[in-house]
């Protein structure tokens, strides 16, 4: 496509009430993604404060042939809110909508603008009395609009679903600048396609959310958690089975931590250590939300151990009995992503297959990367109760530092190659809740059927046919 001359900046700056940041060094964090993988360029970084100023920056967008790249809280894991390399976007921020416009406490939704961020949101739920139970460690920096742009999924997806599930409706900027207004409340509307579910999960591909209207829930009584330690996947699978029929839909977290993740978090944050006297293979880290107080909780915890201990299914347990001993327990889990960065680059999977079948997943795929790639280190931890693994690999222990990374980082297609054909052949998927924005475009198309990546495009086309919509994320271009 021929392009028009890049307009002068002054007239994107006279197109809406915000601010504009242009400034080379304001504009860095901007370009950049979290995992430092990326780096893009941009012509600004536009950041209004109202609905009708992300209309205007889309319209003039949509004029002038430039790209729009929506970016949030810039938490991503995929590369999906840093522009590409083309110099021909404009980074829309949507950091100032900070609004949070409803609450209603019977119909049990609260409606929101797309920069809270989602601490922001559980809060505002919270003081009202109700639970926005969406949880994700990122959960202070990263934005509701985002979460919903990438279906974030989290700790909590065994009891109450993934951002799509919690989402009533949608406000919307499209890709020609107009708003639709679906801040719907319902349960139920089956008014023909469902244009929210479109955009949720669709990574600023598709249109801007500028608002949502979500389910809220009654807070819990208490909430409890545990750790058991014990010797692999398969151990952990059993748990979970006699989890579910003891504690039923109380159950709200089950997260698989391998032993060496707790090595790291206690390696670069050294007052986060082992619950245990001893180390195990691998950790569970389970939470129930019961509507009978915490002494109920915390006896059908200690019953559930004391079975799981006496039929050799886990190792060792412990019940927290405090707020402080259960945020302990939480910090745990919470800061692998930090100290796996901490440590240097590495290679991420974000991969989901069958529940049952995850025990043979990591046994299989173990074997076949360690015999490939002798001395990698696999990061395993995540949010097991839902299928949903980061299983990633970090280099060999005499190869981790910055002068090896290029080196390390060369495998990359190989080592994808390995898990996620893996992945595939136990029915999975290779992006359970992070998305493909760029890192795992390519792949996904590799894995897709030609008529599902023929109706993704078609629907591309239906909704931004100039293409300026957050352009080379999802579909590989052409
Ligand atoms: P950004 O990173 O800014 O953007 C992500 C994508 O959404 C991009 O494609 C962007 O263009 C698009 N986008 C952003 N806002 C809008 C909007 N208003 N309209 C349209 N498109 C938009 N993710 C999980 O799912 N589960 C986890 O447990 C989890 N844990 C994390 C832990 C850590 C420590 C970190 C750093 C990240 C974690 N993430 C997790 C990843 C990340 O936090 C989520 O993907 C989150 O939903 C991204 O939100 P954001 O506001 O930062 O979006
Ligand atoms: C998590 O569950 O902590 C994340 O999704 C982040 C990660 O994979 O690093
Ligand atoms: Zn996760």
């Amino acid at each position: 496509m021929d392009l028009p001359a890049l307009p002068p900046i002054d007239s994107l700056r006279g197109a809406f009430a915000g601010r504009l940041i242009t400034d080379p060094r304001d504009l860095e964090p901007f370009l950049v993604d979290w995992r430092r993988r990326y780096f893009g360029r941009a012509i600004a970084a536009a950041i209004p404060d109202t609905v009708e100023g992300v209309a205007a920056v889309v319209r003039w967008c949509a004029e002038q042939r430039v790209a729009v790249v929506p970016q949030g809280g810039n938490t991503g894991m995929s590369g999906a809110a840093t522009p590409d390399d083309s110099g021909r976007s404009v980074v829309l921020s949507l950091a100032r909508l900070k609004r949070v416009r409803a609450i209603d406490t019977v119909n049990n939704s609260i409606t929101v603008e797309a920069g809270c961020t989602l601490a922001e949101v559980r809060a505002a739920a919270q003081a009202a009395g109700r639970l926005f139970p969406l949880s994700l460690p990122s959960e202070g920096s990263c934005t509701i609009g985002g979460n919903l742009s990438t279906n974030a999924g989290g700790v909590a997806v065994l009891r109450y679903g993934n951002a799509r599930e919690l989402c009533l409706g949608l406000e919307v900027v499209t890709a020609d600048g107009e708003t639709w207004h679906g801040l719907r409340g319902l349960r139920k509307d089956n008014t023909g396609y469902d244009l929210r579910d479109l955009f949720v999960g669709s990574e600023g591909t598709l249109g801007v959310i500028t608002a949502a209207t979500l389910k809220l829930y009654p807070l819990p009584a208490a909430q409890v958690t545990a750790m058991a330690a014990l010797d692999d996947p398969h151990a952990a699978l059993r748990l979970l089975e006699q989890a579910q029929s003891a504690l039923g839909s109380s159950l709200t977290a089950f997260e698989l931590i391998s032993d060496l993740c707790l090595e790291l978090v206690a390696k670069h944050f050294p007052d986060h250590r082992r619950p245990f006297a001893q180390p195990s293979p691998y950790y569970v880290l389970l939470e129930t939300s019961d509507s009978e107080g915490e002494a109920h909780a915390t006896a059908a915890f200690e019953a559930l151990m004391e079975r799981a201990l006496d039929t050799g299914i886990v190792r060792d347990a412990v019940v927290a009995t405090s707020g402080a001993q259960s945020r302990a327990l939480w910090a745990l889990r919470e800061l692998i992503s930090e100290a796996q960065s901490a440590t240097g680059k590495n290679i991420k999977h974000d991969v989901s297959v069958p529940i049952s079948s995850i025990g043979d997943f990591v046994e299989r795929t173990n074997a076949e990367l360690a015999q490939r790639f002798p001395g990698i280190r696999l990061v395993v931890f995540g949010h097991l109760g839902d299928g949903n693994l980061h299983y990633n690999v970090s280099p060999p222990v005499d190869r981790c530092g910055p002068e090896h990374e290029a080196e390390f980082l060369a495998l990359q297609p190989a080592i994808n190659r390995v898990t996620h054909d893996s992945v595939h052949a136990f029915g999975g998927s290779i992006s359970a809740e992070h998305g493909l924005g760029q890192l795992r475009r390519d792949e996904s198309a590799r894995y897709k059927s030609a008529i599902e990546m023929a109706l993704m495009r078609r629907v591309k086309q239906a909704l931004d046919p100039l293409g300026i919509m957050n352009p080379g994320k999802v579909l590989p271009p052409g």
